[in-house]
């Protein structure tokens, strides 16, 4: 049992740091085993702080060897190491200069926070506070300093030694190793920092800003990994170009570099001048990534790069304000992916994974505010609710203030607060203070947890052709926060006449009319909102583009069928037939429940046929309308969440669907056959993805056959992966058979491997437990390696609920024995994988039980990482 409950940090407490570190100059001898680093801190007292306030240093496992204070050693009692691992000096002076000498052992850091190797080269993520396990520092985002980094390692072994900000000279040093040097101009935190050594090899190109700057740009990977460079490189350039056009913002250094390393915590890393990638979101060649990768590449890469403003230049004052550079850059980076391609598929797509991931973070135990209140372990903050549900706060203000005050807004947050370290309000005060437009209603959605709920009722009088629609609020509570208050919502919306077109729409008291869609706030638990002049009974279309991250309920059938068909916002067509369709599904289910027969909406038929019929004009958008409500969304809706039988309606429509409409969606599925060269163009993809759509509704329905053509003669990786997930599936020589191809053409290639791993987790078996615990003991199975981990356990756990949640708790034992063996290597991931079983409360009561018993299980282990304690013991309350 563990005896020491870990410390709650509180948004409240925040007091301004002691001392203030001007500059750093680091030194590293690197040695897997055994690295020195040197740090010298010009520190002074800040003078915002009591001038009495002792001067303390983050630090985590950092062996000291000696330490001075403007050039004299520091004699042992005036350093006090504290059993967290931080060093206190006794007798501050308030001005020095503070020079430590610390060993490291890289090659021992399985957490990969700080300083590790991986496949031999040396890196470091400090975000959030990794710094501190290599030097002794105050390890907060509100210290920004100059950095300058000498580094010095075996030649042989490190040929290329990178930090950040430009390069500053190099040499030789004793014996066969050599040194360079990197100053950093701009001012940063500590989390910013980064270094990257080792056996690399770049991939060259320059952008000219359009101030007329040469940017040297550089992909660092292994070698051989070069040739799949080029989208990343690619996708670079454009977003630098798109910060410009469209933010007016430049590249502020002469050099830009990205190293790819395939042991990483996350998707990638901002360092100053020197992002670090996770393998997945940088390497791509047609044979080895799916559209998706492809995909994923470019808005990584982008966010990556915004952040150099947005989160850099412009940084967090604690790791509360989180949001401040996530949910904005965020934001960021799916305007630069809608301007890329299809603005409506990118929406559609989005709200799919906000929905899927954020909206039940946002009703289970583990919900908290876009800016949260207090944490244990600030690694377990980096959610979907502080990322995606920021971005929609931040989609909120710009849908509320429009595009151009948007802009100005912009501008006026980086002028006012550039190079310093800021808080959520100095945003929203900048963009109300751009607008004119009071927004401090708006700060309710960054302090207040949960999803509301709206519904809409309406009334059309003929005789006085007034037309009164009255909008409700409602939030569920959420743990911690009981009580809540409206936010102001704002709905964007039009209204459509008999015949399916828009009418133009006058608000009373207003003296002019507006036709398309329009923006009405919803403020107050009720507003009702009264249109005059309205021709004809309209029916209002709600929540256009999703312009608000809320649960619009109660519209009934008839009227979602109308829209899905009329409505003129693509969001509101596909988000209308998602809704029929899991309207459909969950009185199916229920029906299931009480034993009676399944029947079948021919409706759903005829939308698949209706959206053949038009798929040739947008078939990304068709591929989207065809794919039937997921597995997690319909247990969102429910009560009490029935994951068997949720997975075996969906199984049956598709099955069914795929029988009545199999005629013509072969038909489809032959004409979007591409012949020519492989293309990665919005509507190439768009093409593979309705086609692969087409196969999955007849493979259900049995056509296990051209599910193993495909797989035989794909030439991609997309159709190749659509094709074996299917195959996955079934139970013949054909699934084992195309498996054991995959494998053994890809076992050298880890990002392929991995999918090989998920597509099995995730696969429709009865033995799927069993040959999930076989392929955990897979020697090609590394539980050290994030990107693996997640491959099988993640994908098991959050990608298959219904074998997850097997009534035999099997499922549940075999998610908390592996959080039990990654805690002790890699916390920061043992904690994240916890997540599903956080979902007990929505389950069964018996269910409910076996997965309480597992996370007071894990929660009985000894010396379990705070952050892995902080989940469990979370979401077991
Ligand atoms: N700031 C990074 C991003 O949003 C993500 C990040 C935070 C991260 N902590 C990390 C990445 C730890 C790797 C490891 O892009
Ligand atoms: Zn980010």
């Amino acid at each position: 049992m563990k005896t020491d409950t870990p410390i709650t940090i509180r948004r409240a407490d925040y007091a301004p740091p002691a001392y203030l570190v001007d500059t750093v100059d680091l030194a590293f001898d690197l040695d897997p085993a055994a690295t020195i680093v040197r740090a010298k801190l010009a520190l002074r007292r800040n003078p915002k702080a009591a001038q009495d306030a002792p001067l303390r240093l983050d630090g985590e496992g950092l062996v000291l060897r000696e330490a001075r204070l403007d050039g004299a050693v520091l004699p042992p009692e005036r350093l006090q190491l504290g059993a967290d691992g931080s060093l206190a000096i006794a007798d501050p002076p308030s001005a020095g200069l503070l020079e430590t000498m610390v060993r490291i052992a890289p090659e021992a850091n399985t957490a990969l926070s700080g300083l590790y190797t991986s496949g031999g080269n040396f890196y470091t993520q400090c975000e959030a506070e990794g710094f501190r396990r290599i030097t002794f520092f105050p390890d907060r985002p509100d210290v920004m300093s100059r950095y300058t980094v000498t580094i010095t390692a075996d030649r042989t072994l490190c040929p290329v030694m990178l930090s950040n900000g430009n390069p500053h000279g190099s040499g030789h040093a004793e014996g066969n190793r050599h040194w360079v040097r990197w100053v950093d101009p701009h001012p940063k935190p500590s989390y910013l920092f980064a270094l990257v050594a080792g056996d690399l090899i770049d991939v060259h190109d320059h952008f000219t800003t359009r101030s007329g700057k040469l940017v040297s740009l550089n992909i660092w990977v292994r070698r051989g990994d070069e040739p799949r460079c080029a989208h990343a490189m690619d996708s670079l350039k454009r977003s630098m170009a798109w910060d410009e056009e469209v933010f007016g913002l430049e590249y502020d250094l002469d050099i830009f570099n990205i190293a790819a390393v395939s042991d990483f915590n996350m998707g990638a890393m901002e360092n100053k001048g020197l992002n670090v990638f996770n393998t997945k979101y940088v390497l791509a060649s047609p044979e080895s990534a799916t559209d998706g990768d492809w995909q994923g590449i470019e808005t990584v890469i982008a966010h990556e790069y915004f952040h150099n403003w947005t989160g850099n230049r412009v940084t967090c004052r604690d790791w509360f304000q989180l949001s401040l550079k996530e949910g904005l850059t965020v934001f960021r980076d799916q305007e630069f992916s809608a301007d890329m391609g299809s603005r409506a598929v990118k929406r559609i797509r989005d709200v799919r994974g906000l929905r899927a991931a954020q909206f039940p973070e946002d009703a289970g135990p583990m919900a908290h505010p876009v800016r949260p209140d207090s944490y244990i372990e600030i690694d377990n903050f980096y959610t979907p609710t502080v990322y995606q549900k920021g971005a929609e706060v931040v989609r909120l203000i710009h849908t509320r203030i429009g595009p151009a005050a948007f802009r100005k807004g912009m501008d006026l947050y980086i002028a006012r607060n550039d190079n310093q370290a800021v808080t959520i309000e100095d945003f929203v005060s900048a963009m109300q203070d751009a607008s004119g437009i009071n927004l401090d209603g708006f700060m309710g959605w960054y302090d207040q947890a949960g999803t509301p709920e709206v519904t809409a009722e309406d009334h059309y009088d003929s005789a006085t052709r007034r037309f009164t629609l009255t909008l409700r609020q409602r939030t569920p509570p959420t743990a911690g926060q009981l009580e809540k208050k409206p936010l102001p919502i704002p709905v964007a919306m039009g209204l459509l006449g008999p015949d399916g077109t828009e009418l133009p729409m006058r608000l009373e008291g207003e003296n002019t009319t507006q036709s398309g869609t329009r923006t009405i706030l919803l403020e107050g638990a009720e507003q009702s909102f009264t249109f005059v002049d309205v021709p004809a009974p309209p029916l209002p279309s709600l929540l256009r583009g999703f312009s608000a991250p809320v649960k619009l309920k109660g519209v009934p059938r008839d009227r979602l069928r109308f829209l899905a068909v009329h409505d003129s916002d693509p969001f509101v067509r596909w988000e209308s037939g998602q809704q029929y369709a899991a309207s459909v599904m969950l009185e199916m289910i229920a029906a299931q429940q009480r034993g009676e027969a399944l029947g079948f909406d021919e409706a759903l038929a005829e939308a698949v046929t209706n959206t053949l019929a038009m798929a040739e004009t947008d078939p990304a958008f068709a591929a989207e309308a065809l794919v039937l409500p997921g597995e997690g969304f319909l247990a969102d809706q429910m009560e009490v969440a029935d994951p068997v039988g949720i997975h075996l309606v969906r199984r049956h429509l598709r099955a069914e669907i795929g029988r009545r409409c199999g005629a013509v969606l072969r038909a489809n599925y032959d004409a979007l056959t591409d012949t020519g060269p492989y293309r990665i163009d919005g509507r190439s993809i768009g093409r593979r993805a309705l086609r692969n759509a087409c196969l999955a509704y007849l493979a259900t329905a049995g056509d296990t056959l051209l599910a193993k053509a495909q797989f035989d003669g794909a030439s991609n990786m997309t159709d190749s992966l659509a094709a074996l997930s299917l195959l996955a599936d079934t139970m013949g020589e054909a699934r084992e058979s195309a498996l054991a191809a995959f494998h053994a053409r890809w076992r050298g290639d880890d990002l392929v491997l991995d999918k090989w791993f998920s597509i099995q987790a995730m696969a429709a078996r009865e033995d799927v437990i069993e040959q999930v615990r076989a392929l955990y003991a897979h020697t090609d199975f590394d539980l050290r390696n994030p990107n693996r981990a997640r491959s099988l356990i993640g994908a098991f756990a959050s990608g298959n609920p219904a074998h997850f949640h097997d009534a035999s708790g099997e499922g549940y034992r075999f998610l908390a024995d592996a959080v039990i063996a990654l805690d002790p290597i890699n916390g920061s991931i043992a904690a994240r994988l916890i997540g599903p079983l956080g979902q007990w409360r929505r389950q069964s009561e018996t269910r409910g039980a076996l997965m309480r018993r597992e996370l007071q299980r894990i929660l009985d282990i000894p010396n379990l990482s705070k952050g892995t304690f902080e989940k469990a013991s979370k979401a077991l309350h």
